[in-house]
């Protein structure tokens, strides 16, 4: 089988942060304003009061204390709680491919290629902001790129699924050197009225070049040693927006949002991704200590630290399995990719490390890689 690689990946962050405490603030302030507002009834029991979110629940939650946003005007206006920002019009990029080109320009540089090389791009992210043309054809257009493009969704193993993809596109003859990029614009998903999920989100894009060892000209690369794709159907992570929404006489205000139960994500998830995890590295005969490093999903530091302790047997050291939600927060299926992009540089040649995604769907994407050079 031919022998596939990542050899060059970049990473988009928006300017604008958003830290707990401000986004605390403003919850809280909206709280007061609609306690206030709907007083009568609070009283007479037919509406719930709501309650104050706190940082230090957020925290030790999440491991999250703050994140990225494209728009954050709005967000923290507790009269507005969310982005506000104009469509744009057709003669200008939206916002998932100018994010795209700036991560996708990074990661060509790191792998020594050029938009000419590349003839198959993969847009892949847990929402794409309008459903066609696709956003990566858009994106192939811009950087003046051939071959052919397409976008695709499997939630928070978006990323994942499209690299294995890319292997397979590659191994089969349809492409040579793909380009998967994974503009993850989160924060209109999310509902910041909600304090159970007010803080999950940020915005981000990440980049990966894929292509076949002996094209690779890159200074260092990761040869994909195996990967494993695993779903099983839930509807504990859910979000409804539709094209057909408008067509409905009831109108669902929570359709554009994420909700999640977070307790049973956690409960169930995990074993799934242990499963996956483990079964790969049977299958390829690695042991624990052979994993230098766990880039894994980024929607939770309990969950990963339950993860790694889960494949390695005991808990992981200092940078071991990098964390980035807390500046990112959960940034869907980008998350694993940032800690890699940002943690891969303390590998040596033949060093074994796992990269795994796990979210919505239920759906983990579980990737074997090696430095190859
Ligand atoms: N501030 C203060 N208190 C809060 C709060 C907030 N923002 N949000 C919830 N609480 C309260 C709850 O109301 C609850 O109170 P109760 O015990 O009186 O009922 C308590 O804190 C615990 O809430 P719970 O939702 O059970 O917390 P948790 O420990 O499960 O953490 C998540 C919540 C979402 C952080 C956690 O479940 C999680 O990360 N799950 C996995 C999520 C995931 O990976 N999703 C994938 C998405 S891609």
């Amino acid at each position: 089988m031919k022998k596939v690689v990542i050899s060059g990946s970049g990473v988009f962050t928006p300017e604008s942060i958003v830290t707990n405490e401000e986004l605390v603030a403003s919850f809280n302030q909206y709280v007061d304003l609609f306690n206030a507002e709907n007083a009568e009834a609070i009283n007479a029991g037919e509406v719930a009061a709501l309650e104050y979110s706190s940082c230090e629940f957020i925290e030790k939650a999440s491991g999250i204390k703050s994140r990225h946003v494209l728009y954050k005007d709005g967000i923290l206006d507790p009269n507005t709680m969310q982005p506000v920002f104009h469509k744009r019009p057709e003669d200008q990029l939206p916002e998932m491919v100018e994010m795209a080109v700036a991560a996708a320009k990074e990661a060509l540089v790191q792998a020594g290629k050029t938009a000419a090389d590349i003839d198959l791009i993969i847009c892949a992210a847990s929402n794409i902001q309008r459903p066609y043309p696709a956003l990566s054809i858009e994106l192939q257009k811009e950087l003046g790129a051939g071959g052919y493009a397409f976008d695709m969704n499997v939630a928070c193993s978006s990323a994942t699924f499209a690299i294995s993809n890319a292997v397979n596109a590659i191994r089969g003859g349809t492409a040579s050197v793909v380009l998967v990029v994974n503009p993850e614009f989160a924060s209109p998903q999310v509902n910041y009225t909600s304090r159970d999920s007010h803080f999950i989100f940020g915005d981000v894009c990440t980049a990966t070049i894929i292509e076949a060892a002996e094209t690779a000209t890159a200074e260092n690369s990761y040869e994909i040693l195996g990967m494993k794709l695993k779903t099983e159907f839930s509807n504990n992570i859910r979000c409804d927006v539709s094209y057909v929404d408008h067509c409905h006489p009831e109108v669902d205000p929570e359709a554009p949002f994420f909700r999640q139960q977070g307790r049973k994500v956690f409960k169930e998830l995990l074993p799934l991704v242990a499963d996956v995890i483990q079964g790969e590295m049977d299958r390829l005969q690695i042991a624990p200590d052979d994993l230098k490093r766990l880039w894994l999903h980024q929607a939770n530091i309990n969950m990963n630290i339950f993860a790694a302790r889960k494949i390695l047997g005991r808990d992981p050291e200092a940078g071991e399995a990098p964390l980035v939600l807390d500046t990112y927060a959960n940034t869907a299926s980008a998350g694993s990719i940032i800690a890699f992009h940002q943690n891969k540089q303390g590998l040596v040649v033949g060093d074994k490390a796992v990269l795994c995604s796990f979210g919505a769907g239920y759906s983990v994407g579980c990737l074997m890689l090696q430095r190859n050079r």
